[in-house]
């Protein structure tokens, strides 16, 4: 039996919204999407299971992003450490402090600590850090100054006028790889002209139709 409603299901009111595009629905989308203060979660900072400190570790330590993200060149998804990544330094610094108590037991059971999600994008937005990361996007542009957080939040509003922004003119944006994970990225002069010349050798050329996007 083939399934009638796959998961991608959860894209009809998106679809329907297109279906009846030709006419005024449309048009009230676009007005009220672009004209209305921008629908956002900005500032969302959940309390975690473990007061982890990008500061300290990142900032402080001088730890990089790929130490513990080391999924972002090469998937969708940014992973979050398994507690073994922890462990690597935690087994012999601070091993009694009752802040890592829930990752010692997580060490000693097996079952991973329960990080509470920040950022997230509706299931019918398609997606990729490793696209993101091997163009030149870098972290900072948009999760922010991580290294300066004590708690994660999110500090752009991940909405798809946002995304656009950068989408239609990304020479504003965009830095060499190798600068991808640092924070406080100071612009050359000749910022804007580099870009435009990489995008032109690289054929950079980030989308701006719906089903990019929404598929
Ligand atoms: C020592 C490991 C470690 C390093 C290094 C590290 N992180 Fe994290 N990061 C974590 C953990 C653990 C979490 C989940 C808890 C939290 O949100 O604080 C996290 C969460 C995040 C989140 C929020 C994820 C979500 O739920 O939406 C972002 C964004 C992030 N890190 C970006 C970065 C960036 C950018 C860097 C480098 C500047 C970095 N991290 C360096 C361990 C690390
Ligand atoms: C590369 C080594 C390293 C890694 C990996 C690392 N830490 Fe740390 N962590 C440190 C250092 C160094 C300190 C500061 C110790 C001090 O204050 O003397 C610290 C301190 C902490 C503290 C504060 C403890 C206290 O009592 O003040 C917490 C909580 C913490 N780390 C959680 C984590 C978590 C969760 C992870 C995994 C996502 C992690 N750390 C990975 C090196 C590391
Ligand atoms: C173009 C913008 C962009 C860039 C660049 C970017 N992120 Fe993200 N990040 C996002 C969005 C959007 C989400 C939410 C994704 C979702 O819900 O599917 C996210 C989520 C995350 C998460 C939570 C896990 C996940 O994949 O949902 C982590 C951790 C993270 N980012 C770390 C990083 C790190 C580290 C870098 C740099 C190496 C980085 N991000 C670069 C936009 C970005
Ligand atoms: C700061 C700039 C910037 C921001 C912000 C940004 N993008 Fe992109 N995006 C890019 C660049 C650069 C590319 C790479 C284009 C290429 O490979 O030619 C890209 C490519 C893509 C692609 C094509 C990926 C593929 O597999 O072909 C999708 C889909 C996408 N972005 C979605 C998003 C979404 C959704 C958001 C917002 C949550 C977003 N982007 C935010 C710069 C950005
Ligand atoms: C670069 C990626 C990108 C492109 C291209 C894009 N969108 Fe989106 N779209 C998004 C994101 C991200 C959201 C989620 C916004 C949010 O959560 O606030 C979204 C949300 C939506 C929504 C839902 C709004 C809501 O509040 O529920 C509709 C409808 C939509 N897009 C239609 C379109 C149409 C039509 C096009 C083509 C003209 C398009 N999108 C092109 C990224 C994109």
């Amino acid at each position: 039996m083939p399934q009638i409603f796959p998961k991608k299901a959860n894209l009809l009111p998106v679809l329907s919204l297109i279906g009846a595009g030709a006419g005024g629905v449309f048009a009230i989308f676009f007005v009220w999407y672009y004209f209305s203060p921008e629908y956002t979660d900005v500032g969302y900072m959940p309390e975690q299971p473990v007061p982890y400190s990008h500061a300290l570790h990142v900032g402080q330590v001088g730890i990089d992003c790929q130490y513990c993200h080391s999924n972002v060149e090469s998937s969708a998804h940014a992973n979050i450490p398994p507690t073994q990544t922890c462990m690597n330094c935690h087994s012999q610094i601070k091993t009694d402090s009752p802040k890592l108590l829930p990752v010692r037991e997580s060490w000693a059971t097996d079952l991973p600590v329960e990080w509470i999600n920040v950022h997230m994008l509706p299931d019918y937005v398609h997606f990729s850090h490793q696209v993101h990361v091997k163009n030149g996007v870098g972290c900072e542009t948009c999760h922010g100054r991580i290294d300066q957080m004590e708690v994660v939040r999110q500090v752009e509003p991940l909405s798809m006028g946002w995304c656009l922004e950068c989408h239609r003119q990304p020479e504003l944006y965009l830095r060499p790889n190798d600068q991808v994970t640092t924070m406080g990225f100071v612009q050359p002069a000749d910022f804007v002209e580099r870009n435009a010349q990489r995008i032109i050798d690289e054929q950079i050329l980030p989308p701006t139709n719906c089903s990019a996007c929404h598929y």
